[in-house]
């Protein structure tokens, strides 16, 4: 080919005759040779790259004092990329799947990001089991007592329309198929595809199967790639929220970047439920503490009911509070004008509570103060529509911080990680109780030691492109798949590929 090249080009270059030469033995070692310095040094500049990343992690003020716009490029910039980016195309093996006369009707249950991501499942089982979907009914009954339908909250035309290259969708299922039997199904939680291979056998006896529940049906690993990417253009594609949200929550990160030009989405989950059900009470009064006890008593599917506040907390288990969130963030290093915008629901405690995080960051931002009173009406009384604006504005942000894990949590980081590792912060909060509680002895004072503890707890949990975790080790049988990195927390890799370069 290289050949091949030169000698065609022989009339245009005729005065340049020292390239027309045969390649020898000699100059193909010296091109190789040269290739192999160039890819070296390549190399050598990328991992230069990441010891630096490193190094200033660890101390951004101190030692390297580094103009001003690095330390804000290590606050606020993306974790470097190394050439990665999302990718959900199928292979070239892939078919639509073809199974159109047999039906699967889905409830899907929990909170907004649990039906999410349980929605995204239910594209793949009824891809693997050659079924059409019905559109999913949406949870009326959970915590968050929403009475939304599925296009409510979600664009039912585009998440028909963008999977029509996978499997057929439809809005109800055909008339004369109402009143034949159904086989109601509890599939069984991270399930492979064995199973539901298995599950193939009931199309023998049913031409609708009823799914019950849509939360976790699905593994996390050892799925084809074609029915992990699947998932990605179900999640990140087609399951987008009802034109209304969308544009609501455009408006809000606009109204959000106008006041400053970068912010932080905080994910407070500070809220009463949350509390009752970790049992912690650390920092509460007594009238608090019981309130949350009587709570936890009365959720019959709550099934701890004797929890050890201090236990949890030492445990990492408890929530951060709002005070201890204002002296996470302030020892990472932002200043105390950051915009941050609170991602949540009620905060247990109200203003209270609140203006313990105000006095490290006076600028904080609720829905609240963001919106008018009758623009909030509209959304206000759907706990997954305000949530789906929450969701909107977390994933927009520059810095995502979750106080706690969840399923709010785990999917924006997911999606931040698909969107080329938008940063997020993902408090360490064993290690930082530790660190707070020697505050509060006496032993640490706030300042550059507290400072540089908390930065170095926290330089590998910004959200830098790794590949998904397994479970933990030890763990056997059953278990595992719970302990597993979800999916969506971490798509990568099989929805985010690296080029070649690429460590
Ligand atoms: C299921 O769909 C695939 C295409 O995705 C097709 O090859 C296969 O024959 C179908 N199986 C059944 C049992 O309909
Ligand atoms: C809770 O756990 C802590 C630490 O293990 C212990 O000191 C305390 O006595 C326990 N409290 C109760 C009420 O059991
Ligand atoms: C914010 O920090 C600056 C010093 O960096 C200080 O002078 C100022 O008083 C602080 N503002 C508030 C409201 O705490």
């Amino acid at each position: 080919m290289a050949a091949a090249n030169v000698r065609s080009s022989n009339s245009r270059f005729a005065a340049a005759k020292t390239f027309q030469r045969k390649p020898t033995p000699y100059s193909i070692a010296i091109y190789i040779i040269f290739l192999f310095t160039f890819s070296f040094f390549i190399f050598i500049f990328y991992s230069k790259h990441l010891l630096e990343q490193d190094e200033m992690i660890k101390n951004p003020l101190s030692e390297y004092s580094p103009s001003l716009q690095l330390v804000d490029e290590h606050l606020w910039g993306a974790p470097t990329q190394y050439g990665l980016h999302p990718c959900v195309k199928p292979t070239t093996k892939y078919k639509a799947s073809e199974g159109w006369d047999r039906y699967i009707t889905v409830k899907s249950n929990g909170g907004l990001n649990q039906m999410r991501t349980g929605i995204a499942d239910m594209v793949a089982v009824a891809y693997i089991l050659n079924a059409t979907l019905v559109i999913p009914q949406l949870d009326k009954r959970s915590f968050w007592q929403d009475s939304s339908s599925f296009s409510d909250v979600f664009d039912e035309e585009h998440f028909i329309t963008t999977l029509n290259g996978d499997i057929k969708i439809v809005k109800e299922l055909p008339k004369e198929l109402e009143s034949v039997p159904r086989a109601r199904k509890h599939f069984s939680s991270w399930a492979g595809m064995s199973y539901y291979e298995e599950m193939k056998q009931m199309w023998k006896e049913y031409q609708v199967i009823h799914v019950a529940k849509s939360d976790s049906r699905l593994a996390n690993n050892d799925l084809p790639i074609d029915i992990q990417r699947l998932r990605c253009r179900a999640l990140y594609y087609a399951l987008q929220f009802s034109p209304p949200i969308t544009s609501f929550g455009e408006k809000l990160v606009e109204r959000l970047r106008s006041r400053a030009e970068r912010y932080i989405a905080l994910h407070l989950r500070y809220e009463k439920d949350m509390l009752s059900f970790t049992g912690c009470t650390y920092g509460l009064t007594d009238v608090e503490s019981e309130e949350l006890k009587i709570m936890r008593e009365k959720t019959s599917h709550w099934k701890m009911k004797n929890i050890n506040s201090t236990e949890q907390r030492l445990g990492g288990f408890c929530p951060l509070t709002p005070m201890e969130v204002g002296i996470f963030l302030q020892a990472l290093g932002y200043s105390n004008t950051t915009l941050i915008y609170i991602a949540a629901g009620e905060i247990y405690g109200g203003n209270t509570r609140l203006s313990e995080l105000k006095s490290y960051f006076p600028n904080i931002v609720t829905k609240e103060s963001l919106t008018t009173e009758v623009e909030l009406k509209t959304f206000g009384n759907h706990a997954s529509q305000t949530a789906a604006l929450d969701y909107i504005i977390s994933v927009e942000s520059d810095v995502f911080v979750p106080s706690h894990s969840g399923n709010m949590a785990r999917t924006v980081e997911g999606h931040r990680r698909f969107l080329n590792h938008r940063k997020t912060i993902t408090p360490d909060r064993k290690g930082l109780v530790e660190v707070f509680d020697k505050l509060e002895s006496g032993q640490l004072k706030e300042g550059q030691s507290l400072s540089n503890l908390v930065i170095q707890l926290h330089k590998k949990r910004q959200g830098a492109p790794r590949k998904r975790g397994g479970p933990p080790p030890g763990i056997k049988g059953r278990a595992r798949f719970r302990t597993e990195e979800s999916f969506y927390e971490n798509p990568y890799p099989e929805c985010i590929c690296g080029s070649k370069l690429a460590l």
